[in-house]
């Protein structure tokens, strides 16, 4: 963290708490509608979903479970390294299990069609995608998006678990980050 990285800061507001609120409610509805009797599991990709999930749980009122896996492909600041890492992987088994993967945001989208593959061969009954965000100029998604909160303009976002260098993860709401040549 040099000084320059602490001059970086949440700008405006993208989403608003109550508008996040109204979102995963939604969401819950669809997921719940489609998964009954079926439960799925929510397989959470830490560390920046980790919020969204917490909510969205208690959006179900259907049986489910709940596990997670911990990649990066951002290894630092806020451009892509292309690479992605498994850090922890599941602890469950998902050969005939319906899973459904719980992403925090979807900007080239790279991330999550390494791990989707990776997923399916372990086959599962079903694999889906939630997603909280999806940048609009999201580039290289070959795979359908099911569960989507909301199309955002093509900005680097904090907030709502997402983070800046690990900062901002605690903001209610998800807000554009600003940089230290902005004023
Ligand atoms: P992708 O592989 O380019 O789709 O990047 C996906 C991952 O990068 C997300 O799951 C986030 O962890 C991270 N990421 C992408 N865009 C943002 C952002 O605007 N703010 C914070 N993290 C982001
Ligand atoms: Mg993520």
């Amino acid at each position: 963290m040099t000084l320059r990285d602490s001059l970086y800061r949440p700008g405006e507001v993208i989403l608003t708490q109550a508008e996040i609120a109204e979102v995963v409610a939604r969401l819950g509805r669809e997921i719940s509608a489609d998964y009954r009797g079926k439960n799925p599991i929510l397989v959470n990709l830490l560390k920046g979903g980790v919020i969204f999930l917490a909510d969205l749980i208690r959006q179900l009122p259907i049986p489910h479970q709940i596990d997670f896996m911990r990649v990066s492909s951002y290894e630092n600041g806020t451009s892509s390294s292309g690479i992605v890492r498994i850090a922890e992987d599941l602890s469950t088994n998902i050969s005939g299990r319906h899973v459904l993967v719980v992403e925090d945001v979807l900007d080239t989208g790279r991330t999550l069609a390494y791990i989707l593959n990776m997923l399916q061969i372990r086959s599962p009954e079903s694999i889906e995608v939630c997603s909280l965000l999806r940048k609009t100029a999201t580039r290289d998604t070959w795979f359908d998006v099911r569960y989507l909160g909301k199309e955002i303009p093509d900005v680097f976002v904090v907030g709502y678990g997402l983070d800046y260098n690990e900062k901002f993860r605690n903001l209610p709401y998800i807000a554009r980050l600003v940089g230290p040549d902005e004023p």
